[in-house]
């Protein structure tokens, strides 16, 4: 590895190699704004037909990202697409890839015991040096940094969906977390072209922390029969301005996503009705309706 001195004479590690574990959608987006950055991507899922999915997805939207800005120049904008996809490379076991890693990105399913387990067994094996991130939406840091030994090496990078658009990324630090550390992880969310905030091991950081509740409460609205989800979703938008609505951002999201912070804030606290369950949320995501991925959410896609 390369060591080098941030403009706060803090050294960082600078990461050239880096393990992205999860090719859906956040997985695949990290995917892509790392490689086509020029750092040595590997992307890690459960079976290979997810990860053809994820690099052709990377390709086509490489493509269209070429096609726009290199009009004038369609030679080089072949060369930097060329590039971009040799950097990237596949696996459907992490244990192995993470020998050559400097750091680890994890994108896999919101749930605590499946990210303690995948993070307890890659510490086992990933070199001394190796950073470990969590892009979680809604678990603690901590939490799931307690499965390892490399307390001082783990942080939070939680980005945004799409990951190649939203220009943010929050870079966590736990009580653990070394200066290190997370002044490597700014680094690098700056050599991403990303604009980074910094955050403490809060539930839902800075953006969910605000995000979830107004979702949360468009949805218990429209169950309340307050509003319909497409006036609500209009309102929003030519009200204030949002992209997209709350039940468009939730089909975005994944409505399974929604429902794991959901639950897991509920949980925690129990008396607070701004992270009670929701009948409706709780019945699409029943039915395998998990928005835009499954094609059929709050809307339908198909
Ligand atoms: N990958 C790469 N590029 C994409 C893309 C994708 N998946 N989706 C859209 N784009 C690009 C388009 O190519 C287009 O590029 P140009 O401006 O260069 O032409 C640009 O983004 C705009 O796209 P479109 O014209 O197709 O569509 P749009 O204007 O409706 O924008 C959007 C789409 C960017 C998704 C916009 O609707 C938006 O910003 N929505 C809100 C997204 C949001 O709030 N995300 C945060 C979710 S919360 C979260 O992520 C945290 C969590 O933990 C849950
Ligand atoms: P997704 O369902 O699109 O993708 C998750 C991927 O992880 C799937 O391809 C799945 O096969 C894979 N996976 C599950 N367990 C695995 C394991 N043990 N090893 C390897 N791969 C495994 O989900 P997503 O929307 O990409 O979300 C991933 C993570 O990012 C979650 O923690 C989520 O909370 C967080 N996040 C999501 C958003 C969003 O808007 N969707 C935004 C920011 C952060």
């Amino acid at each position: 590895i390369c060591r080098g001195l941030s403009s706060s004479a803090v050294r960082h590690v600078v990461i050239k190699n880096v393990t992205i574990i999860g090719g859906g959608q956040m997985g695949a987006g990290i995917a892509q704004v790392a490689a086509s950055t020029g750092h040595a991507v590997t992307l890690v899922d459960t079976n290979e037909d997810i990860l053809k999915k994820a690099v052709k997805g990377i390709e086509g939207n490489l493509k269209r990202v070429v096609k726009k800005k290199f009009a004038d120049k369609p030679e080089a904008g072949e060369e930097f697409l060329q590039k971009a996809m040799q950097n990237v490379s596949i696996s459907t076991d992490a244990g192995s890839v993470v020998q050559g890693t400097d750091l680890v990105v994890e994108a896999i399913v919101e749930n605590l015991k499946v990210k303690q387990d995948l993070f307890g067994g890659l510490d086992k094996v990933a070199p001394a040096h190796t950073i470990f991130a969590s892009n979680t939406s809604s678990l603690s840091i901590t939490d799931i940094a307690s499965s390892t030994n490399r307390l001082d090496r783990f942080g939070g990078l939680h980005f945004f969906n799409p990951v190649p658009v939203m220009r943010l990324v929050e870079v966590i630090a736990t009580s653990s977390t070394s200066q290190e550390t997370f002044d490597s992880l700014l680094n690098f969310s700056k050599m991403l072209g990303k604009t980074s905030v910094s955050c403490k091991d809060t539930p839902g950081f800075i953006v969910n922390r605000l995000l979830l509740p107004y979702i949360l409460d468009a949805v218990r609205m429209y169950e309340r029969g307050d509003g319909s989800k497409e006036d609500i979703d209009i309102a929003m938008k030519l009200g204030c301005g949002y992209p997209m609505g709350p039940f468009e951002l939730s089909d975005y999201v994944g409505l399974d996503t929604m429902k794991f912070i959901m639950d897991g804030w509920s949980a925690a606290n129990p008396d607070n009705p701004m992270f009670a369950q929701s009948e409706v949320l709780n019945k699409l995501v029943a039915e395998g309706k998990f928005g835009k991925k499954t094609g059929e959410g709050f809307y339908k896609y198909k």
